[in-house]
């Protein structure tokens, strides 16, 4: 009984496509604090879409509506790639923060205020990104190295978005 409960749980798979299994470990780790942080920033820009205030709010309610649908796309697709290249994928919400380069938002700040933190955090993703794609070429993983390519443009865009309505 037990053991069969056992053979359920998510293992390691025996992928043979060509990248080493020392890379594809290395890349899922690396996925899996693009997810955390990804995670994070996700909880973060719902606060702004349900909190902001003042002229902007029209603008900024839509914008970061549109990201966070975008940032929950983004992680599941992540997080299927690790799967993929044959590793467990993050679970719980504690693992996310764990593995987060983001710091979490803990008060409510002037929106002008969150939205700054909101820039910062794009950017900082994106740093993350950069040193993931360049892990990926390196291990010649060029689909997860694409997928990342792909979310860096997404990050630097909403962080471009988010400046202009505050500068
Ligand atoms: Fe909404």
């Amino acid at each position: 009984m037990a053991q069969s409960k056992m053979q359920n749980i998510a293992k390691e798979f025996p992928v043979k496509t060509g990248v080493d299994r020392k890379d594809r470990r290395e890349l899922a780790k690396m996925l899996t604090k693009i997810i955390g942080s990804s995670h994070v920033l996700y909880a973060k820009t719902r606060g702004v879409h349900w909190n902001v205030v003042g002229p902007a709010f029209y603008s900024l309610h839509k914008m970061t509506e549109e990201q966070y649908e975008d940032l929950n796309e983004a992680i599941d697709e992540m997080a299927e790639r690790i799967r993929a290249i044959g590793f467990q994928a993050p679970t719980g919400l504690s693992e996310m923060m764990n593995h987060s380069v983001i710091a979490d938002q803990t008060k409510l700040l002037p929106a002008n205020d969150m939205v700054k933190e909101l820039v910062e955090d794009h950017d900082k993703l994106s740093r993350l990104l950069r040193d993931g794609v360049a892990e990926a070429d390196d291990a010649d993983d060029v689909k997860t190295a694409d997928l990342l390519t792909e979310r860096l443009g997404v990050h630097e865009e909403a962080a471009w978005m988010l400046r202009a309505t505050i500068s």
